[in-house]
């Protein structure tokens, strides 16, 4: 637990001894990769998420290649997704050869706009990408209104969403594809680790075909190939850590929730909001509080981020940037990309700040980093 000295980082995993233990008991047990810990693993994930088939991977990248292979999207489509994501999130399209079509960002919710969606489809349109920043789910009602209505797929980012809820039903329980993250900064890890949620048994095989190299096995010595599949399984010791993690989930969110509720009280006790500082939305129903992020006035202001960040950093507060604008890379840009095209993304890619947050941090810890932001926002206030 930090103390009021000690380096405040932005996130921290928090790994029982029980989970550390389990994990020495798999390492001695004979069998380290994939075995009896991710089919338990796997068990236990398609229980929470209410019977749907569910496979583990090692990352929450390739389970969203992996779900766009299965739906059949390649050369010649299009997938709508939001330029305000971990760059994983379009990567993947580019990976299986369609053309990522952004759409910008509400700025309220920092998810993609579902207002603007309609307007970015063509013929070649097949899929949405939707993510759940910082664990705020997007509308699962308008967003499944519009895939059905012109029969797009969804793979659903929820790689920040695990333990986020929509009208009391968890993220991955109902829709289409979901995709989770268990890497070492998600509420729930497995160090690095990914899950797919799909939608029958058929789709679960071919995301198995797709994990190991497109092999099938039968009887004792059988194996065929009929897929170009790749390398990506959960090893057991993996899935051991993510097995210990589970049982904690409900206790980290609430604490998050917590967290993210005495930030709110610091935010408001100390002005904030007439700095011009732009906090998230006060969601206590759906999100899981993955991450609290801010968005700096940079208008009003005479430091840059990098600037507040390095401020933060020598009072032993450690901040994160998620993320900046995707279409502005320099690989987007040479798809065609421009700066001005998402004016909200781009704000936001420049300006947005992850406080730290997660489960074992005191609210002691967040006074001293909203007094820490709000002192250093009045001491830059351009005049
Ligand atoms: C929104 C989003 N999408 C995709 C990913 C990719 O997950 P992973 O790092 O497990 O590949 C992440 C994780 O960083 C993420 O935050």
């Amino acid at each position: 637990m930090p103390s009021a000295k000690s380096y405040l980082p932005f996130t921290r995993p928090s790994i029982d001894d029980a989970t550390i233990a389990g994990v020495a008991e798999v390492l001695r047990s004979g069998w380290i990769t994939s075995g009896p810990q991710v089919k338990a693993f796997e068990a236990k994930l398609s229980e929470y998420f209410g019977g749907r088939p569910v496979r583990a991977f090692n990352s929450g990248t390739c389970t969203m290649e992996i779900a766009l292979r299965i739906a059949g999207i390649g050369p010649g489509h299009e997938v709508i997704t939001t330029p305000l994501s971990w760059v994983a999130t379009s990567n993947v399209v580019l990976a299986v050869g369609a053309r990522p079509v952004f759409v910008d960002i509400d700025p309220a919710t920092r998810n993609l706009d579902l207002a603007k969606i309609e307007a970015a489809l063509t013929p070649a349109t097949r899929a949405i990408i939707p993510v759940d920043l910082s664990g705020l789910p997007v509308d699962r009602d308008r967003l499944y209104t519009i895939a059905h209505r012109h029969k797009l797929r969804v793979i659903e980012d929820a790689a920040q969403s695990f333990g986020s809820t929509w009208r009391g039903k968890r993220i991955g329980s109902f829709g289409d594809f979901a995709s989770f993250s268990f890497h070492a900064n998600k509420n729930i890890t497995t160090i690095e680790g990914g899950c797919l949620v799909l939608n029958d048994e058929p789709e679960a095989k071919l995301a198995e075909q797709y994990r190991l190299q497109g092999v099938v096995r039968s009887g004792h010595d059988g194996m065929e190939v009929e897929l170009v599949g790749g390398k990506f399984n959960l090893t057991d010791v993996a899935a051991r850590v993510g097995l210990g993690q589970l049982p904690h989930l409900n206790e980290f969110t609430a604490r998050r929730r917590e967290l993210a509720r005495a930030y709110f009280a610091q935010f408001e006790s100390l002005r904030a909001a007439s700095l011009g500082l732009h906090l998230p939305i006060a969601d206590f129903t759906h999100s899981n509080w993955h991450m609290f992020q801010v968005v700096l006035p940079e208008e009003r202001l005479s430091l840059t981020r990098s600037e507040v960040m390095a401020k933060l950093h020598a009072e032993g507060i450690g901040a994160g940037v998620h993320y900046p604008a995707i279409h502005l890379f320099a690989l987007y840009q040479r798809l065609g990309w421009r700066s001005g095209n998402f004016l909200h993304a781009e704000y936001a890619g420049r300006n947005i700040l992850t406080l730290p947050l997660f489960p074992a941090m005191t609210t002691d810890d967040v006074a001293r980093v909203a007094t820490s932001l709000v002192t250093i926002l009045q001491n830059a206030q351009r005049s």
